[in-house]
């Protein structure tokens, strides 16, 4: 006779003696490669252009505190409780504004706030996906949601792009062929503006395709948003969701135009999908921090928000320029993205020398697309004297002669 399998402590055959209770779930949990490398670029000998972390020594300190300040004289017991699981409404409100500038209409009763826009991927996910259910995703993609639909058992599917965005040849055969499979398509996630991670934006003429494309095919798009007002001087095209309220839900975030350290971001959903996503965070997180949806209501009340957006503007694109001259100067030979805005340049690499001195993001990790070639994400975000020596040292260490020790530059990450 055989004795279910409970799960019980394994003592002695592994590190973790848990190992044999987790649920299947977890098999899709692998510690992404980006963290390992976070490891060997916080070396001091190492130049870093891996991060994609918003320049916050920008922000104006000053304001902020006095946001904080506010909100605790005139709200504090307010600020410090729970509150409701959709979010504050007046911060709800305010970024119906927001949206506005890309073109979204919507009803604030249909914003549902969240712990960034990280937590709204992953409730969005849960919503909708089925272990071996699939998620279509640009080839290559942003490495934190394809952890999320991984960590839900979905499989994903990588629909080619080119400099306009999704292929909407590729999307039609993908989707053909899986349907084919007798595969059940959830979502089509997609990044329109200054993708990460290659910097590209989706044409309006495509976009409008795409979506086209989705709803004949009853997939529901999941629009990520979190860049679209970083543009150096041209605006993106309108959202996605502009042209769609049904079969979109669209996902924006305070992370890159505000702080990332207030993890507050948002979906704006079709009214059932958003009743859906008002219990999923609620069972997940109860609410939302009240005290980070107050001081960020404060800030936008209070302060010319635009007018730190546009310096954001300005910095992030000087520093893109930089990066692109330092790539013209140093690695001529080599083809990269020109973002129209964001924080990402994609770098195809050789299949030699440069990828061998460099510790860099495989291109893996962004997508598991067969036969895709090297390349790279670069933080075009980073400061110019960084991206600078860190493009200039593979060069250098190309030029080092066999068994020289590496120097400083030539361990930089690209
Ligand atoms: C494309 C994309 N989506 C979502 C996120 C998560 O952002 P948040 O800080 O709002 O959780 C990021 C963060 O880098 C991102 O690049």
């Amino acid at each position: 006779m055989t004795t279910p399998s409970t799960p019980r402590r394994v003592e002695g055959i592994s590190l973790d003696p848990w190992y044999n209770s987790y649920a299947d779930r977890t098999a899709g949990l692998s510690a992404s490669e980006v963290r390992a490398l976070f490891a060997v670029a916080s070396r001091p000998e190492v130049v870093s252009l891996a991060g994609g972390m918003p320049y916050v020594s920008a922000l104006p300190q000053d304001v902020l505190n006095g946001s904080i300040e506010r909100v605790m004289q005139e709200q504090g017991p307010v600020a410090l409780q729970y509150g409701g699981g959709q979010g504050v409404g007046v911060l709800r409100e305010q970024i119906l504004d927001i949206m506005a500038l890309e073109g979204v209409r919507g009803s604030a009763d249909d914003v549902v706030i969240t712990t960034g826009s990280q937590q709204a991927l992953d409730l969005v996910t849960k919503l909708f996906v089925n272990p071996g259910d699939v998620v279509l995703a640009e080839a290559p993609s942003y490495v934190g949601a394809l952890g999320v639909f991984r960590s839900y058992q979905a499989e994903v599917a990588h629909v080619l792009m080119d400099d306009q965005g999704i292929i909407p040849e590729s999307l039609r055969e993908t989707i053909a062929n899986l349907k084919a499979a007798g595969k059940s398509i959830k979502l089509l996630y997609t990044i329109p503006n200054f993708q990460n991670p290659t910097g590209v934006t989706m044409s309006f003429a495509r976009r409008a395709e795409v979506l086209e494309i989705a709803r004949s095919n009853d997939i529901l798009v999941l629009e990520d948003n979190p860049y679209g007002l970083l543009h150096f001087g041209t605006p993106a095209p309108h959202a996605m969701r502009s042209l769609d309220d049904d079969g979109v839900v669209y996902l924006g975030t305070f992370s890159k135009t505000l702080a990332p350290g207030l993890r507050v971001g948002w979906a704006l959903a079709p009214h059932g999908i958003r009743e859906k996503l008002i219990l999923a965070a609620e069972a997940a997180i109860l609410s939302p921090s009240v005290f980070n949806q107050l001081i960020i209501s404060e800030y936008l009340n209070r302060t010319d928000w635009m007018a730190q957006i546009e310096t954001f503007r300005e910095t992030y694109r000087e520093r893109k320029e930089s990066m692109i001259a330092a790539l013209g100067e140093y690695l001529p030979k080599l083809s990269w993205t020109d973002p129209g805005g964001g924080f990402f340049v994609w770098l195809n690499l050789p299949r030699t020398s440069i990828r061998r001195r460099c510790s860099r993001e495989p291109s893996r990790n962004w997508s598991r697309t067969p036969r895709a070639p090297p390349s790279t994400r670069m933080d075009a975000a980073a400061t110019t004297s960084a991206s600078r020596s860190a493009i200039r040292s593979p060069t250098s260490s190309r030029r080092a002669s066999a068994g020289s020790p590496p120097s400083s530059t030539a361990s930089s990450t690209c």
